[in-house]
């Protein structure tokens, strides 16, 4: 099981979504996980103690200086126990809390003494997770190397839709499962494109595409986890940063091709996740396009093939390139693997609804020169983490 022997101190925040909690505690322990409880003093109006513990299987923690629960593991010792603690829900209050050093009751307490690492799962009204403080105190908090799982965007239970929903149990199990990954890219750099490009029409328009970035930055986090020093070179997207991995923003594919080429020669794999626009405007207008006739013809110009200019470096690291289709989708992988150089190809079916192209999952088929293995419809992360797996066994075969 992927996170036997992994002890797992769970931060529960006074929020609503503390009801889910209860459902992580089993998800976590279904994966060989060991877990314990600490709840706010907030917590224990949304969700009773007896229930964290039936499912924990342990007491559950919540007062600073209560001499019963001290005298059974004092916060201290739970807070050397933990291999990682992670708090959710992590409340805007407690976000700001954490942020502040404060030790005021047990759950900030535990995130202080800890040495272990710390994942916050924010949950909170959409604009509380935008306003300015709770921002800045996040930035803050990521910095410290507190990592950050979440939050989702959507419907609230306050009625609003945005960001601000906590991840669900099963999106943050797989979190941890991907946080404890054997570290098969221990050594490796890698860099990787993702999102898409904008090409400029004029100072105020652009080209673009719907690609949302999602899977190269789940490239990026699992890496990460897997021990890689890890260069995220991103267009532009609305996705945060994984924890440790630096990025480098670009907007055009000429922006992204500079970017890649400037980092390169210390890279060991370069995995091409990008939509890089295929065509930009020939000439950018300097100032904005006025509407003076019915109708407009853009003269276009290829653009440079980031990837393939990759693996035509004398010296190149292992190259994986992505193939979305529509059609014929193994034919014509096959033949980009061969017109690109590349060491291997995922490549993906985009015509099947709510995989791929901006969607949360995907299913890929991956092909290198000798072989073939078909990884099936999964979430982002956990695809991720087996392309990951593939290229690690590949790159050293
Ligand atoms: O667009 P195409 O299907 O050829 O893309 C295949 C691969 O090449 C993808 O991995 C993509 O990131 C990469 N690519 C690139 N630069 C381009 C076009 C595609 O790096 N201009």
């Amino acid at each position: 099981m992927s996170l036997s022997n992994k002890k797992i101190l769970l931060g529960i925040g006074g929020g609503i979504a503390a009801y889910k909690s209860a459902d992580l505690v089993r998800r976590l322990k279904e994966r060989g996980a060991e877990v314990r409880v600490v709840m706010s003093q907030g917590a224990k109006e949304f969700i009773t103690p007896l229930t964290l513990q039936a499912l924990s299987g342990h007491p559950v923690a919540s007062d600073l200086l209560d001499p019963a629960a001290e005298a059974a593991m004092g916060h201290i010792e739970l807070a050397r126990w933990a291999d990682l603690m992670i708090i959710a829900p992590a409340t805007a209050n407690l976000i700001a809390r954490f942020n502040a050093g404060m030790a005021d009751e047990l759950i900030t307490t535990c995130v202080l003494a800890t040495s272990a690492p710390i994942a916050l799962c924010p949950a909170m009204n959409q604009q509380m997770y935008i306003n300015a403080a709770t921002q800045a105190n996040l930035s803050n908090l990521r910095q410290r190397g507190i990592h950050l799982w979440g939050p989702a965007s959507g419907s609230q239970a306050c009625g609003e839709i945005g960001p601000g929903r906590m991840l669900e149990p099963l999106e943050i199990a797989k979190q941890a499962e991907a946080f404890f990954a054997p570290q098969l890219l221990a050594g490796q750099k890698i860099m990787i494109t993702a999102g898409p490009t904008r090409e400029a029409i004029d100072p105020v328009r652009y080209i673009s595409n719907h690609s949302s970035g999602k899977m190269g930055y789940a490239l990026a986090q699992a890496a990460q986890a897997m021990g890689a020093d890890v260069t995220l070179v991103s267009g532009p997207t609305q996705l945060a940063t994984p924890s440790g991995v630096t990025r480098i923003n670009v907007e055009s594919a000429d922006d992204m091709l500079s970017a890649v080429m400037a980092d390169i020669a210390k890279q060991t794999i370069f995995i091409g996740c990008a939509a890089v626009a295929d065509y930009r405007v020939a000439d950018i207008a300097t100032q904005k396009v006025k509407k003076s006739s019915s109708t407009m013809t853009l003269a276009l110009v290829r653009n440079p093939d980031i990837l393939a200019s990759v693996a035509a470096l004398d010296n190149k690291p292992f190259c994986v390139g992505f193939a979305a289709e529509t059609q014929d989708v193994e034919h014509y992988a096959k033949g980009k693997l061969t017109a690109k150089r590349l060491d291997m190809i995922a490549a993906n079916d985009v015509s099947v609804a709510g995989l791929g192209f901006n969607a949360d999952s995907n299913a890929l088929q991956v092909i290198w020169p000798t072989g073939q293995q078909a990884l099936p419809a999964t979430d982002k992360l956990t695809l991720a983490q087996q392309l990951l797996t593939l290229i690690a066994t590949h790159k050293h075969a």
